[in-house]
């Protein structure tokens, strides 16, 4: 892993002394630690120590939060700091620094078992997974207390096993084009209506900023987003299955990767009336012509870029979610079931089957950043693949 300048924030807990040995490692390793000790924390492991294990003076830094780190972790993570990481609120320098922070995030929560299950804690815990950031633990074992149960740090070893992952992530796609598309296009009726679909693009935008997060370049071409479009990436508006197919078509050429989250009409209206349609006594019979079907064009092409398409299918269609690999010559087809309300489209979380040419990988319901990451993965491997073949 390459040297990193790290945050490490301490809050509360006995645990408190097992951050020692996390610092230790994490400077061992050649990383540069900045500690951020709260007073609660204080009171079990002086200040001091941290800042000695991170060969530091320990100084009053008025804008420690505002240092710009490659990662963040807290450690231990008492109940208390949870609640204000999932709540925004920044009444200490290590509450402050978590709003501050660019980067990943990674937290080893540590209490009392009642505490860590009560339904306030875990609903924290919901919202700050949601958010992107990433836990470890807490562990099964016994407490300092005595108590038996899930609330135990992890140990300092796999914190900084985990830490070193986050790292590698941050470089999985440097250098790299990858080229997302995201959202739903409509397809003129008239000047004021069309015909479209329910996608929001969240899929999309949170392939595209986790993509930026792993160091590639990022062209997002969006398709009438509800969502807020990601910053850091070239941002293509294109509304209509044309646009869409015109600007990906262009823009493959030049990438390494190219994701279509976008949902695509697969047919638009024959004709668009001029103006607004007005209203008469009859039926207003439409005729749809199909559209290009834009993962196929590029499929066609010969020694293009990485293909993932999406398969979005009513009721266990993952059968057809296979043919679209073989049909369309796509590399990965993501397949989501769309007849269910609680993931895929306009929802916060999904549950996908990454379809490969060599085997198929089930990603559990969780929000969508995750499973962003997860698909990422699995690009970053089939890129790696086809290097190693001289592509
Ligand atoms: N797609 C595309 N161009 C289209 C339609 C779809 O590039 N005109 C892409 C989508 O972005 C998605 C994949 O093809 O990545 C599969 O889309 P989907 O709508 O599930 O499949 P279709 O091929 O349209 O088949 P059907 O609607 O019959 O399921």
């Amino acid at each position: 892993m390459s040297v990193a300048k790290i945050l490490v924030g301490v809050t509360g807990g006995i645990a408190a002394y097992k951050s020692c040995e996390l610092v230790r490692l994490l400077v061992k390793a050649g990383h540069d630690v900045v500690p951020l000790v709260t007073d609660g924390a204080d009171r079990f492991v002086r200040r001091e120590t941290f800042f000695a294990l991170a060969r530091r003076e320990p100084r009053e830094d008025l804008y420690a939060h505002l240092t710009r780190a490659d990662l963040y972790v807290i450690a231990p993570l008492t109940a208390n700091t949870l609640a204000k990481l999932a709540h925004g609120i920044a009444d200490n320098l290590l509450s402050e620094a978590a709003l501050a922070h660019r980067g990943p995030l990674l937290v080893a929560p540590a209490m009392n078992p009642r505490m860590w299950a009560s339904s306030a804690t875990q609903a924290n815990v919901a919202a700050i997974r949601a958010r992107g950031i990433e836990l470890i633990g807490p562990d099964e074992g016994e407490m300092a207390e005595g108590e038996w149960g899930v609330g135990r740090m992890s140990e300092p070893e796999e914190i900084f096993e985990a830490c070193a992952g986050l790292l590698a992530k941050r470089e999985q796609l440097l250098g790299r084009r990858v080229l997302v598309t995201a959202g739903g296009t409509r397809e003129p009726l008239d000047d004021v209506r069309f015909v479209g679909n329910r996608s929001s693009g969240r899929m999309g935008v949170a392939l595209a900023e986790e993509a930026r997060r792993r160091g590639a370049e990022v062209t997002l071409v969006a398709a009438n987003l509800t969502v807020p479009s990601p910053g850091g990436v070239e941002l293509v508006p294109a509304s209509t299955a044309a646009d869409v197919e015109r600007e990906v078509l262009a823009r493959a050429v030049d990438a390494d990767v190219v994701v279509m989250a976008v949902a695509v009409a697969d047919y638009r209206p024959a004709e668009v009336v001029a103006g607004k349609r007005g209203k008469d006594t009859g039926a207003w019979t439409l005729e749809l012509e199909p559209t290009t079907d834009v993962l196929r064009t590029l499929g066609e092409r010969d020694g293009g870029p990485l293909l993932v398409g999406f398969a979005a299918e009513s009721g266990g269609g993952i059968d057809r979610a296979r043919q679209k690999l073989t049909d369309k010559r796509a590399n990965l087809v993501v397949f989501n079931d769309v007849s269910r309300e609680d993931i895929g489209f306009d929802s916060e979380e999904n549950e996908v089957t990454l379809i490969g040419r060599d085997g198929e990988r089930r990603v559990e319901k969780t929000p969508k950043r995750a499973v962003a990451g997860a698909i990422l993965d699995e690009v970053a491997r089939l890129l790696e693949e086809a290097d190693g073949r001289g592509r």
